[in-house]
């Protein structure tokens, strides 16, 4: 989708991290903006820096917390071009230690909140005839499997297959909706306050990521040039094509997936 302005995106987990950055960056382009986050005091706080748009405290979890908010914001827009399904929560511990509670906190929110705005979104944007485009955001944890992140990989991983699954499913459509699928690195934000038993070196390397700002447009040039997946950290890459080579030949992944060899991430 080459052109932004006056276009409306929807953007969840917008009160912080790269879901502010992205509705800081997409005002910047014009776009008319609808906000979402659970945390309404903070999303409260990012919209009152954005004159028009539309803030709605929203849970992605729960299915009727993402149909009002598609609701609303065709009754406000009358379209929607862009979905950003970005909202997520950390998690860690060991795959047998994690309570489900927990487990069912991060599926909840990671995984059913991309499939609730696929689900809630994706229709009345195909009925609107006009381009738009999907970003699911994943992670790296999406693309290799780190150790002590069973439950949030699990969820990356899938939101990579739903992104690759709603890409065909649209082409075979014909439809003129783009998708990417943002998979960071280490990004400094407030992810790691929702797992506060991280590990202290991932919680070092989260402190010392890159810039939401940095990924924020790395998004928008994504957007702009149809691009699917979009990797953030490129130093991170073999990473990926060293999985790929444990999966052909058989063997057990290393438990080191994600410690970068360089210590500073960055964007390309
Ligand atoms: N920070 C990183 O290193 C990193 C790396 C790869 C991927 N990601 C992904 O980027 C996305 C954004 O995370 P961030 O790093 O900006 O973290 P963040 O904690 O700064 O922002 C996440 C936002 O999501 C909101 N949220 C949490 N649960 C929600 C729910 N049920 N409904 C609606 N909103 C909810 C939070 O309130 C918060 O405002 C997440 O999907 C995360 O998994 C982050």
């Amino acid at each position: 989708m080459r052109s932004l302005r006056g276009k409306t995106a929807v953007i969840t987990g917008a009160a912080s991290g790269i879901g502010r950055a992205l509705a800081y960056r997409l005002a910047r382009e014009k776009m008319r903006l609808v906000l979402a986050d659970l945390d309404g005091r903070r999303l409260r706080e990012v919209a009152s820096g954005l004159p028009g748009a539309l803030a709605i405290r929203t849970d992605v979890s729960r299915a009727a917390d993402v149909e009002s908010l598609a609701a609303k914001a065709y009754a406000r827009f009358g379209a929607v071009h862009l979905l950003c399904n970005n909202a997520g929560v950390a998690e860690h511990g060991a795959v047998w230690e994690v309570p489900l509670a927990r487990w069912k906190r991060v599926i909840g929110t990671n995984l059913w909140g991309v499939i609730h705005g696929c689900v809630a979104f994706v229709p009345r944007m195909l009925a609107q005839r006009s381009p738009g485009h999907v970003v699911n955001t994943a992670s790296m944890a999406g693309l290799v499997t780190p150790p002590l992140a069973g439950p949030y990989s699990a969820t990356k991983h899938a939101v990579v297959a739903i992104s690759e699954a709603l890409a065909q499913d649209l082409a075979l459509r014909r439809a003129r909706i783009g998708v990417s699928v943002l998979c960071p690195g280490f990004v400094a934000t407030r992810l790691l306050h929702s797992a506060p038993g991280a590990d202290p070196v991932v919680r070092a390397l989260v402190a010392q990521g890159v810039s939401p700002d940095a990924i924020a447009d790395r998004t928008v040039r994504a957007v702009r040039s149809d691009e699917f997946y979009v990797i953030t950290h490129p130093e991170m890459a073999s990473a990926v094509r060293r999985r790929t080579e444990e999966i052909l030949a058989g063997r057990a992944p290393a438990a080191s997936a994600l410690r970068p060899r360089r210590s500073r991430a960055a964007s390309r």
